[in-house]
């Protein structure tokens, strides 16, 4: 893709469908946030986000999971983060946890959406496990990422209703709606450097810096 400038460089990691991903990359083309995707990294070859990413001219690495070893999986992400130099990565329905090589090298500069309202219904399947749980309010919540699962300071969360007739599959398009907003407006304030992090608290300033 084009040379972004002096704007902002985000990688996008994926293993899916890669809805949020196209919802940030929207965001960006709306103007609404100042950077580029100058890679989208995907451990499974059949992911969707791929061929999104190939719509938008974004460049694609696929880096294999399976059959290499986490630590070699974690050494070749890691290099080609630095290769596209980039200075925040947002993990966009990525089903491999984040090591330390990847943490140490991009400290503080790792995004993750869940869709629950953490800490509640961490790991897979989040939606199911609220309905099943009988949940009135559910919802999604992005949050930096350290070494746990769905664990990290939490930036911005936002929630919906949980109805008698809901299904697993009702909502999860409830939540999806609310994660494609606020995973643009949490890039954008990571980007406009308003967010800082006290212990397990994220602080958000009102104005730029
Ligand atoms: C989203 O529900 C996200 O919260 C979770 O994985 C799903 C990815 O969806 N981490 P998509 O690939 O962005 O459409």
């Amino acid at each position: 893709m084009g040379d972004p400038g002096n704007k902002a460089r985000i990688a996008v990691l994926a293993s899916g469908r890669g809805s949020n991903f196209v919802a940030v990359q929207k965001s960006i083309d709306a103007g609404e946030i100042d950077a580029s995707i100058v890679v989208l990294i995907c451990n499974n070859p059949g992911a969707g986000a791929i061929d999104a990413a190939r719509k938008f001219g974004i460049d694609v690495a696929v880096i294999e999971s399976a059959g290499v070893s986490k630590a070699d999986f974690d050494k070749q992400v890691v290099n080609k983060l630095k290769e596209y130099d980039v200075d925040l990565i947002l993990l966009a329905g990525f089903m491999k946890i984040i090591g330390r090589p990847l943490l140490e090298a991009f400290q503080g500069k790792i995004l993750n959406i869940h869709p629950s309202l953490l800490p509640s219904f961490k790991g897979l399947d989040a939606q199911r496990q609220a309905i099943e749980y009988g949940v009135k309010v559910s919802g999604c919540t992005v949050h930096f990422v350290d070494e746990g699962m769905d664990t990290g300071p939490i930036i911005l969360q936002a929630a919906v209703p949980v109805f008698d007739n809901d299904t697993e599959d009702s909502l999860s398009k409830k939540i999806l709606a609310e994660e494609h907003r606020i995973y643009s407006e949490a890039v954008k304030l990571f980007l406009e450097n308003r967010l800082t992090i006290n212990g397990r608290r994220v602080f958000i300033r009102q104005q730029p810096v």
